[in-house]
């Protein structure tokens, strides 16, 4: 539970909540979350202040990212505690005047949410008193194509995220679920993978009688080769 100023106790959403709805208005236009998203994956996105260094150089990494993340099936929507006049203004001027290690021109195409009533960014635990009163910290919430929050990262106002880590993230949870495996520690596509996922029903039996290749490092510990193409194919729109 998350204690706000005003000592209004809001319960923060967690993975495997289905992720709390909202109507806003965006510099994209109204949308109505997660209803609208419904059928591909969203990773909503709070940052503290437009017109800051962090944000800039975040919002030009995410919008430099775009046609990837939606190759992956997945939106993107950002969210501050600022008003859609100052989101239009800055968003204006990271186009017409950044470059920033060799992003120039950079136009950001996906919604930016105004929330200056913080009613949305309450909702989301954005707003994390000790880090912040009047700005959301950088956080991340991963929601699927069913409207389930499957993984949240929180990043401090002076930290800015490595997009990289949640484009690996996405493809990986995505694997996950095509593939019925988990994935181990800095796995990437080409990689193996953990079968059967770790602590599930069955799953000595199912080992055993796999014919499948695979690796058991112990009883408790087996992965298996998933070839890049195999896993690109299947969760790339275009491979
Ligand atoms: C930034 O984006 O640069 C920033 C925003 C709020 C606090 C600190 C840094």
């Amino acid at each position: 539970m998350e204690s706000i100023s005003n000592q209004e106790v809001i319960a923060m959403p967690r993975i495997g909540d289905l992720a709390p709805s909202f109507n806003a208005v965006t510099t994209q236009g109204p949308i109505s979350f997660p209803e609208d998203y419904t059928g591909s994956w969203t990773i909503l996105f709070s940052h503290p202040a437009d017109f800051t260094p962090v944000c800039t150089s975040e919002f030009m990494t995410f919008a430099s990212m775009d046609e990837q993340f939606s190759n992956a099936n997945c939106k993107l929507v950002g969210l501050s505690v600022d008003g859609l006049y100052s989101h239009i203004a800055w968003l204006r001027t990271i186009k017409e005047k950044i470059e920033y290690r060799g992003m120039k021109n950079v136009e950001v195409k996906f919604p930016l949410i105004e929330d200056i009533t913080m009613e949305v960014a309450r909702k989301y635990g954005m707003i994390q008193p000790g880090e912040s009163n009047t700005k959301a910290v950088r956080a991340v919430f991963f929601v699927d194509p069913k409207g389930v929050i499957r993984a949240i990262i929180y990043y401090p106002l002076s930290l800015g995220r490595n997009f990289d880590e949640l484009y690996r993230a996405l493809i990986a949870m995505q694997t996950a679920d095509a593939f019925s495996v988990a994935t181990p520690a800095d796995w990437r596509p080409g990689d193996e993978v953990i079968v059967p996922p770790a602590g599930s029903c069955g799953a000595a039996k199912e080992r055993m009688e796999s014919k499948e290749e695979m690796h058991c490092y112990d009883w408790f510990f087996c992965t298996k080769k998933l070839s890049k193409e195999e896993v690109l194919k299947k969760v790339l729109k275009s491979f």
